[in-house]
């Protein structure tokens, strides 16, 4: 088993499992696991929060320089405030994907990513982790699953409010297409495989399927 402590990007679409896998492969290795979307959902909460236009991209770049990130154990904090909750709603997915469309809030928070990364023990999901965070990253991982199963995993996850209103997986599967088409075709940093991520189509499989292939593909773990 390798002793280095290395860097694992994991990307996707939402409902592709990042997140299960992430924390499950940050457990089996005692690694650090960073999920940037909640870094961008927080920017977002405290843009809405602070009454800031979510286009004005100056001012939520501000926040995404200045503010201090809280996210341990799958907690997400930002200036003190416990978001976790909060910021897993309809509402707040459209407000994330949002802001994460502009250039210089993508920079600032690239940035404190890079930082958080750099020494490696970390395993680190989002959009953009292979392709732009770390494109040296040691293991980079590309969950997909076919849009039925991603929004059917999204109605049922415990911690997105969709899940506790009606709206039913037909909702939730148009609302999933609008983000994923916002994340795919936006200007910067859209979401795509990098050319060396190993693509792993997760439709169908069961989590320890997927953790099982997750860690196979890390040194010293296959
Ligand atoms: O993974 P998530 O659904 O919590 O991400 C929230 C939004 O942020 C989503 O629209 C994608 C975007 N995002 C991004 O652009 N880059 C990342 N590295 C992580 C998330």
């Amino acid at each position: 088993m390798t002793s280095r402590r290395l860097i694992i990007a994991i990307d996707g679409p939402s409902g592709a499992g990042k997140g299960t896998v992430a924390r499950a492969l940050a457990l089996a290795l005692d690694y650090r696991h960073v999920d940037t979307g909640g870094m961008y959902r927080a920017v977002a909460w405290k843009a809405m929060r602070d009454g800031i236009d979510l286009t004005n991209e100056d001012a939520v770049a501000t926040i995404a320089n200045s503010a201090a990130f809280e996210l341990s154990h799958g907690q997400v904090g930002i200036d003190g405030h416990d978001v976790t909750a909060a910021i897993r709603t309809p509402e707040m997915d459209a407000a994330a994907a949002s802001v994460a469309r502009l250039p210089k809030v993508r920079a600032a928070l690239v940035e404190r990513q890079r930082a958080y990364g750099i020494e490696g023990g970390v395993v680190m999901e989002g959009r953009d982790i292979g392709t732009v965070v770390f494109p040296k990253a040691d293991v980079k991982l590309y969950l997909d699953a076919s849009p039925e199963e991603r929004a059917r995993r999204r109605s049922q996850d415990p911690s997105h409010a969709a899940s506790k209103t009606n709206a039913g997986v037909a909702v939730v599967a148009e609302a999933l297409a609008a983000r994923d088409q916002s994340d795919r075709t936006r200007a910067a940093s859209p979401l795509s495989k990098a050319e060396d991520a190993l693509y792993l189509d997760t439709t169908g499989l069961t989590i320890e399927e997927v953790v099982a292939r997750a860690l196979a593909a890390v040194p010293g773990r296959g």
